[in-house]
């Protein structure tokens, strides 16, 4: 009934050159990653899935794969601090030019296009101002620029959406994330659509080699079976919170695609199957207030990540965001992002008043 996890480096040959099974040395190849990757491209609807031990490691062997010196990437003005980072910090360092952009306007994209744009990175929801991307427009985008579409699909979960359908190339995961589900694994996923690519990607993952070890690789398998379900309350709990917030004296601004005034909520309706269980809010009083409920909840932990079962809440511009302090990428000072869990709502809705009070 279950993968087994192979606890092994190497696998003994029928003979020279043999590859037993397939399988000669588990930076190449693992059963154990094997039945993993096989799940995520499955789930993503995608040919061919790879796995990698973090989210940045799936980045990372993308963007250096597809760019070359002298290639342009378009980024949004909203995403993970990290993945900017990488980008601006590391990738650029080889000659990789970079423009940053609102995503959620097609004009605003299509207009930042250079000749050499040869990617184009977009999340949905954004993380953490939960901006929504329309895939399926971007796509258009991309394929007259003759550039790749990527989306980091991690909020959402394959569960929510399947950014291949609707005209991406690729889709990253952070499966440290609703994939793992749990809060005890790192990990990272592509799932690629096209064949020729998906060589080119299986070939860099054994040259870098940052790739997850069978463990890791078992603990997002065990992960995904319940994924649905989690997504499902994730998706209650959350509408129930953002509901609560948006009704609260003490908040200013509350960020959630489901909410019928988001700007995105239309479009995400149309592309997701649920909103999802990320939601940010702003409070009156500044960034002092926003830190005090940051530090006086207590079924919501005070701390980094997301899409685990237990609820989380962060400041962004200290914690997650702070690689951005100083770009275009920077997050307000008095926004707090909720990692909404699968507890019972009611203790969560009553935490969030107590909080506040
Ligand atoms: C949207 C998103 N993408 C990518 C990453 C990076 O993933 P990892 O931390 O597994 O390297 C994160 C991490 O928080 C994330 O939130």
């Amino acid at each position: 009934m279950v993968v087994p996890i192979y606890a092994t480096s190497t696998f003994k040959q029928d003979g020279v050159g043999g590859l037993r099974g397939g399988y000669e040395y588990s930076r190449s190849a693992n059963p154990t990653r094997t039945a993993l990757e096989e799940c995520l491209a499955a789930l993503e609807g995608g040919p061919r899935g790879l796995a990698f031990a973090s989210g940045l490691a799936a980045e990372d062997c993308l963007l250096r794969t597809v760019l070359s010196p002298g290639d342009h990437v378009l980024v949004p003005d909203d995403a993970y601090g990290g993945t900017i980072r990488l980008v601006a910090r590391v990738i650029a360092r080889w000659g990789v030019e970079y423009s940053t952009v609102p995503l959620s306007d097609l004009d605003a994209a299509r207009a930042a296009v250079r000749p050499t744009t040869r990617l184009i990175w977009c999340e949905t929801p954004t993380n953490p101002l939960l901006g929504i991307v329309d895939i399926a427009g971007l796509a258009g985008v991309a394929r007259d620029a003759g550039a790749l579409l990527v989306v980091d699909n991690t909020f959402a979960s394959p569960y929510l959406q399947q950014p291949l359908a609707l005209g991406a190339d690729v889709v990253v995961h952070s499966t440290t994330k609703y994939l793992g589900g749990h809060s005890d694994v790192v990990g990272g996923a592509l799932v690629v659509a096209d064949a020729e690519l998906a060589g080119q990607l299986t070939f860099a993952q054994n040259a870098m080699g940052g790739v997850p070890g069978p463990f890791d690789s078992w603990l997002v398998l065990r992960g995904v079976k319940t994924l649905a379900v989690r997504m499902d309350r994730h998706c209650a709990n959350a509408a129930r919170v953002a509901e609560l917030l948006s009704a609260h004296p003490s908040v200013q601004r509350v960020y959630y695609p489901g909410l019928p005034g988001h700007p995105g909520h239309e479009i995400a309706a149309k592309q997701m199957r649920g909103f999802g269980g990320m939601v940010s809010f702003t409070v009156r009083g500044g960034e002092a207030a926003a830190l005090r409920v940051c530090e006086r909840t207590r079924v919501f932990t005070l701390g980094e990540s997301l899409g685990g079962v237990e609820s989380l809440i962060e400041h962004p511009g200290r914690m997650t965001h702070a690689s951005v302090i100083g770009t275009p990428q920077e997050v307000p000072a008095d926004l707090i992002r909720l990692s909404v869990g699968i507890e019972s709502v009611d203790d969560l809705l009553a935490d969030l008043v107590n909080a506040m009070s």
